[in-house]
Order: C-alpha cells, then structure tokens, then sequence
C-alpha cells in the first residue's frame, strides 16, 4: 500500500489585527454578541500589497523547507481557494512560477471554505495511485477582499491566511487513512459570492467594483451543526477506528458553536479539539492547515497520533478525514 504522508507544513497571516472593538465602530454590533455567538475575537487581514498568491507562496516555501525538499521536487501544486486574485492564471500556476516548481503540474480546487480539504484529499488521490510522489497542498482565502464591511451579518465572522502542506508517498499507514467528500447543491443559494443577480446589480455601481460575500447564517448554522458532526463520525469509521482511537480533532474554524457540536458528536472532550478562531475568525480554506501547522507547534498534534480532520462551507460541500500524523517511512528519493 502507498500512503501520502504529511512531511512539511507552513502557514501565514497578515500582521494587521482586526479587533472586535474596531469592528464596533463600523457595523452596529458589540464585542460580547460576536465573542458569544462565535468565539471571535480578532482576525487577520491582508495589507494592500498583499494578495491571495503571495500568501499562499509565503506557506508553500515553509512547507518545502520544512519536508526538505527543494521545489523541483514537487511534481503537482494544487491549491484550494474561493477568493483567487483573478480568473486566470490559477494561484496555483502563480505558486508554481514564484516557487520556480519546473516540474510540477498545477491546479486550483473551489470548494469554498472547504477548498483545503477538498485539494488536500484530492492530492493525496494522485500519490496512493502512484501516479506522483511529492505533492504540494496549499489553502488560501482572501476574504478581506470580497466582505462588504457594512454587512454584520459577515464582516464579524472572516479573516484572511494561508497554510499549506507537502505530501510524500509513504510504505507505513501515514497521511490520511479515510476521505470523506460531500455536497448539496440545491441548499448553495444560502451562502454566495457574485451570484448572477448581485453581479447585474453591481455592474451600475462603480463604487462597488468587486462582488462579495452574502450569507443566510442561520441556515449556514444549522447545515454546519449537523454535517460536521456526521462527517467525522463518518471518517472514523471509515477508517476502521472508534472514537476511542481518536486523539484529537482539527475542525475548520467558523463558529466555536459548530466546533463545539462537532466534537460532542464524536464524544471528543473540549481538551482533545484544536481552536483558533479566537485569533483569526474564519480563515476559509486557509482554516484547517493554520490549524495543522499552530497544533503541531504546540505538540498538540504528534508523530503517530490520529487526527480527525473536517471542514464544510459554500456549495454546499463538506469534507473530512483521520490523518495519521507523522512521516511514515517516505519511498520517493528526493530532489534536493
Ligand atoms: N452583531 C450584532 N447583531 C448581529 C450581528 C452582529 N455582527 N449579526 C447578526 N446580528 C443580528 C441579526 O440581525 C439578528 O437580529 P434580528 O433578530 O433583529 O433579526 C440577530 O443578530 C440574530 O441573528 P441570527 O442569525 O439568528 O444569529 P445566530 O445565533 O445564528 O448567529 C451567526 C449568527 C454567527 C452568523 C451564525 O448564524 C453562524 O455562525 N452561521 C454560520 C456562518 C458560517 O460559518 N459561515 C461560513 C461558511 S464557510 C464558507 O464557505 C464561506
């Protein structure tokens, strides 16, 4: 059997730190209703010479130094992300140039929030079949770019950020041991960017020049409580493993309420889950690699621990997995 192990990780934020009390003088909303209805208490957001690409280079390059390896070695990039900078070239051929990856094939995934999840089971689809051994997963979002700040609604709840991972073909169990991905189109019109409709009505107003995101929360809320919850159960036993086989949970980081639920479902205690929402609100695609990367700096996550990971988001779609954490015994010679 061949595995796709996880051998390096990066992540990156913007310095600039938007606090609840900021937001206060913006929208009509106050520190407590934010903190209690979603555990946010500041996000990230992108200076003006910052973009989704340079991000998501800035994670990528961590990641490669962290696995090792040089970015000739890496044979496919592929990045999820909702918040490109533009249609075309794809960031992850813009990845692909600024990292000088000479080799590697390159494509972007769109799964809204849950693009990481989505690229990273993806990815790891293309190295168990042997078809390459060294692969780069990047998740990036820009949020900051397409929120309309006068909207409460959304402007509280999303930050920006980048993570990323390499992947490496491994003989041991290493890297995600199940894959869960799913999707409802018929509930997408509760969370939108640039729907045709918005896109007639911006055409009119130039002071609006980009689309941005609108949202039904609560039925978002309600969607989330449920589907993350099921969606790891749903990884774990796929994986063959009980809930007692769990170590810790790394959920996509929207609302500390959906996490909270997604964990009671798997009978996980509170100590056991991986939380940063506090710091960076909703990073989008960016979300569960952030949380990889800020997990194993702490030793929360370690070699041979398994980790339920799961994410949901625009769509609607879902996605989840146990990864076992760890290099396995990687196979591939490498390209230093
Ligand atoms: N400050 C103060 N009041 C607010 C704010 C705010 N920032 N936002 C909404 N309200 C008000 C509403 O207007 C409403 O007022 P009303 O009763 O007078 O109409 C009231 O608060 C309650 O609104 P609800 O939507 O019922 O509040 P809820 O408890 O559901 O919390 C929230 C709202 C936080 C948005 C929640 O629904 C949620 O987290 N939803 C999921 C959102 C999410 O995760 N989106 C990411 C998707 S991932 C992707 O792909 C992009």
């Amino acid at each position: 059997m061949r595995y796709a192990a996880i051998t390096g990780w990066g992540m990156h934020v913007p310095e600039r730190v938007l606090t609840n009390n900021d937001l206060e003088e913006m929208v009509a909303t106050s520190d407590d209703w934010i903190v209690s209805r979603t555990g946010i208490r500041e996000r990230r957001l992108a200076a003006p010479h910052e973009t989704a690409t340079s991000m998501a280079v800035a994670a990528a390059k961590q990641a490669c130094d962290r696995a090792g390896i040089a970015p000739q070695a890496i044979e496919l990039i592929v990045v999820g992300t909702f918040t490109a900078d533009q249609q075309m070239p794809s960031i992850a051929c813009e990845v692909h140039r600024e990292l000088g990856a000479a080799r590697a094939a390159a494509f972007d995934v769109n799964a809204a929030c849950t693009s990481f999840m989505y690229a990273l089971i993806a990815a790891t689809q293309f190295v168990r079949t042997g078809m390459y051994s060294t692969v780069l997963v990047v998740g990036v979002d820009i949020n900051s770019r397409f929120i309309d700040y006068t909207d409460r609604g959304t402007c509280v709840l999303f930050g920006d950020g980048a993570g990323a991972v390499v992947l490496q073909a491994s003989e041991e169990p290493a890297g995600l041991l199940s894959s869960v991905l799913g999707a409802d189109g018929s509930a997408g019109h509760v969370l939108t960017l640039g729907d045709p409709e918005q896109l007639a009505h911006l055409n009119g107003v130039s002071e609006m020049p980009r689309p941005y995101m609108k949202m039904n929360g609560s039925e978002v809320f309600r969607f989330a409580v449920r589907i993350m919850g099921d969606a790891a159960a749903e990884a774990i036993e796929q994986a063959g493993l009980t809930y007692q086989d769990i170590d810790a949970l790394v959920p996509h980081q929207a609302n500390m309420r959906i996490i909270d639920a997604a964990a009671r479902r798997i009978a996980l205690p509170r100590e056991k889950v991986w939380v940063n929402v506090e710091r960076y609100g909703n990073t989008s695609s960016a979300s569960v690699p952030i949380c990889l990367v800020e997990a194993e700096r702490e030793g929360f996550i370690r070699d041979g621990m398994n980790v339920v990971v799961v994410a949901f988001g625009g769509g609607l779609t879902w996605a989840s997995g146990v990864l076992r954490w760890g290099p396995g015994s990687v196979v591939r010679e490498r390209i230093a």
